[in-house]
């Protein structure tokens, strides 16, 4: 403000400070307001440009081969079991089949912030499964649960998702199943609610960031952590079993995927910028960097007691790249986090395609 108002002291000679509405000065006032509004006009023009410097998928050219499809897998409920399909709808949100869509149910504490299998281990032996309208849940030394599904109901509580806030319908009925499955090991405060994602656009945002230069704003999902969909290659996974010595079992089951690609090499889905699969063109946001969740055994819903796979995977799959390294620190990446380009269905046994930019 001082130093506009200095700037603008040289067309006008006396400004008389004590009277704030002398015509000077409401000049001064207009002027500040017209100057702030174009340079905010200005300022957000060319920062939404830095943002978007967005490539056309008309202009992609060159697409090779990177093998096909070997799985599928869709997860209703973010922590727990995937649900493995032949094929999926690919949406701005993540994987659809029917009523099946990816992380739209999660569960929350008592202060409404999202709980996952990094604390609750446990949550990864709960088989979700989507039939007509209801959403059913099985777990070990439970009896089923069968939840209506609230479509179409607006949200009525307020969740938090890695500190953002996000509208969902609480199923109120399956709180003391959850808190009962829970209770042996509950540190948290309860009661624990499942709440749905019952919307087909999201209000959350990802943050842009100068390492990411292909990772927008509008990549926000549901429930799940920051990407619509989650690839791995089976070959780097295999690569990372194979340096494994201890006899834990380490499979892609650990990393989550929704898809899981044969037949191209260790790591080369790294340099993947876009890939074609089926009728959709997704976009590679980032690389995937892994978290403690990879060390909980999907077999047995507990951590492996020598830390595997993060362990070996941070001797060789940590960022060089110094800036990339301030930001992930000593988590290793694998796997490739995608977005949609083009919306549409994709098969097991889909050949991929991909090109790599500079
Ligand atoms: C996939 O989603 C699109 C957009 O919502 C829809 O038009 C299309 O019918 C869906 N296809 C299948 C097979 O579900
Ligand atoms: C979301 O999309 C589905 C399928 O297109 C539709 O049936 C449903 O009404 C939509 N829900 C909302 C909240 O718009
Ligand atoms: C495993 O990956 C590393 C790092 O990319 C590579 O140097 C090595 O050749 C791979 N090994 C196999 C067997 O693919
Ligand atoms: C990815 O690209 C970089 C830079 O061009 C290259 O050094 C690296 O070897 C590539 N990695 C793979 C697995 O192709």
């Amino acid at each position: 403000m001082s130093n506009l108002y200095f700037f603008l002291d040289t067309s006008s000679k006396t400004i008389n400070m004590t009277d704030p509405m002398t015509p000077n000065t409401t000049l001064l006032i207009f002027s500040t307001i017209v100057l702030t509004g174009i340079g905010t006009t200005l300022f957000s023009y060319f920062m939404k440009k830095r943002g978007k410097k967005r490539i056309s998928i008309n202009s992609l050219k060159g697409w090779k081969d990177g093998g096909q499809v070997s799985k599928l897998f869709i997860y209703p409920v973010k922590s727990c079991k995937g649900c493995e399909v032949e094929s999926f709808n690919c949406s701005g949100l993540g994987p659809i089949k029917g009523n099946t869509r990816d992380r739209v149910f999660m569960f929350v504490d008592g202060d409404n912030n999202f709980i996952t299998a990094r604390r609750f281990p446990r949550l990864t032996q709960i088989i979700p499964k989507v039939s007509e309208g209801y959403l059913n849940l099985q777990a070990p030394d439970m009896d089923d649960i069968h939840i209506k599904i609230p479509f179409n109901v607006k949200g009525n509580t307020n969740v938090r998702v890695w500190g953002e806030t996000i509208s969902a319908v609480d199923c109120k009925i399956a709180s003391d199943w959850i808190s009962k499955y829970l209770s042996p090991i509950l540190d948290v405060k309860e009661p624990i609610k499942l709440v749905y994602f019952s919307g087909n656009t999201t209000a959350r945002t990802v943050k842009e960031r100068e390492i990411w230069p292909h990772m927008y704003r509008e990549d926000g999902t549901a429930f799940a952590d920051l990407a619509p969909f989650l690839l791995i290659n089976s070959n780097s996974v295999k690569n990372l079993t194979d340096r494994i010595k201890s006899p834990s079992v380490v499979t892609y089951e650990n990393f989550r995927p929704n898809i899981l690609i044969g037949g191209a090499s260790a790591f080369v889905e790294d340099n993947w910028s876009f890939l074609k699969i089926g009728e959709v063109i997704f976009r590679q946001t980032k690389p995937c960097d892994r978290c403690v969740l990879t060390t909980v055994d999907p077999r047995k819903g507990e951590k492996y007691p020598d830390g595997e796979p993060l362990k070996t995977l941070r001797e060789y799959r940590c960022a060089t790249d110094p800036k990339i390294k301030a930001s992930s620190g000593s988590s290793p990446f694998m796997g490739i986090n995608l977005a949609v380009e083009k919306e549409g269905v994709i098969n097991v046994g889909d050949p991929v395609q991909f090109v790599t930019l500079q």
